[in-house]
């Protein structure tokens, strides 16, 4: 029997090609150029699955030639390159790679929330330039992280993550927003109390954004919320860029309304908003939170058991939108 044929639209392991060449027609983006909307439209006429890694556009537009197209296996959690109801319209089934990043992006958020809090960048660029001649008593002060109040917003199973290492391993008061409670045992489980968006964005000392990106949340922090914000706190995001105005998180942070803020995704990466590169006291990473060799390859793995699970043995492991 023919193999199916499906794309893989970026770069990805050579041992994960090998397995998907077992069951399908590989095509493989092997070089790693970024596709346009166009080429990957091209790319996709005649596939009946594909393999996207988050930034790919899945949308009417580009599966306007895919009329065989079954399944898009996302090597990512989000999936906001997913036009959900447009794929479901066409029958396309949509999966992601839920749990096996949560530890990994947890264990980065803290990270980020710790180089922002002590200033671990600006100090380094100091030291790099040349400019370190003496011991100070107020060189490069930051914030403290142990017992500070830690703030929530979205606390899916990556925000739990940040929740615990910040109450058990730092002793922080955390504080969370979601669109619903966690469950009570859950709430305990992560020392963390539930408040209302305002009291979150006035009381946090270091806010972690991790929610999904979605209409709804494009910039759910913008001007009006930072200037909620104390000007002694940090702001940290490791969910998607587009949650946070950038213009604005950059005049806040030129401005001294809020102290610092470590980054990892950006609107529009990746390009990074120029007023953003200007700033001192900014933390910036180029969206590597999941960045790990055993979690990438996990990642890699599970879109790939999706693709296999769903086009050769009908069964998908982590599906968005099942029938
Ligand atoms: C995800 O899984 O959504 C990450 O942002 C990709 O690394």
């Amino acid at each position: 029997m023919d193999k199916p044929p499906i794309l893989v639209a970026r770069a990805i392991f050579p041992e994960i090609i090998d397995q998907l060449q077992q069951h399908f027609e590989v095509e493989h983006n092997q070089a790693d150029e970024l596709w346009s909307k166009q080429q990957l439209a091209a790319k996709l006429a005649g596939k009946a699955g594909a393999f996207t890694t988050g930034g790919e556009r899945i949308d009417a537009e580009t599966m306007a030639n895919a009329p065989g197209l079954k399944i898009v296996a996302n090597m990512a959690v989000g999936y906001n390159n997913f036009d959900l109801p447009a794929m479901t319209q066409r029958r396309v089934l949509g999966t992601n790679t839920p749990d096996v990043l949560t530890e990994t992006t947890a264990d980065f958020g803290f990270a980020l929330l710790m180089a922002t809090a002590r200033r671990l960048t600006e100090s380094e660029h100091f030291l790099r330039a040349g400019r370190w001649t003496r011991w100070s008593y107020d060189m490069f002060s930051g914030r403290d992280v142990h017992g500070a109040t830690l703030g929530i917003l979205g606390m899916g199973r990556i925000g739990q993550g940040i929740a615990r290492r910040g109450a058990h391993g730092f002793g922080m008061k955390v504080i969370y927003h979601n669109r619903s409670r966690l469950a009570p045992q859950l709430e305990a489980e992560c020392k963390a109390r539930y408040v209302g968006k305002e009291e979150l964005l006035k009381t946090a000392d270091h806010l972690v954004l991790v929610l999904p990106y979605s209409a709804e949340s494009h910039h759910v922090i913008g001007a009006a919320e930072l200037a909620l914000m104390k000007p002694t706190a940090t702001l940290v995001n490791v969910a998607r860029g587009g949650i946070v105005d950038d213009v604005a998180l950059a005049a806040a942070l030129r401005e001294g309304r809020i102290a610092g803020a470590g980054l990892d995704v950006f609107e529009g990466e990746p390009q990074v908003h120029p007023d953003l590169l200007k700033v001192p006291n900014v933390v910036l990473s180029p969206h590597i939170a999941s960045a790990t060799v055993p979690t990438r390859m996990a990642m890699a793995q599970l879109a790939a058991d999706n693709l296999i699970g769903f086009l050769v043995h009908g069964k998908p492991l982590t599906p968005l939108n099942p029938e």
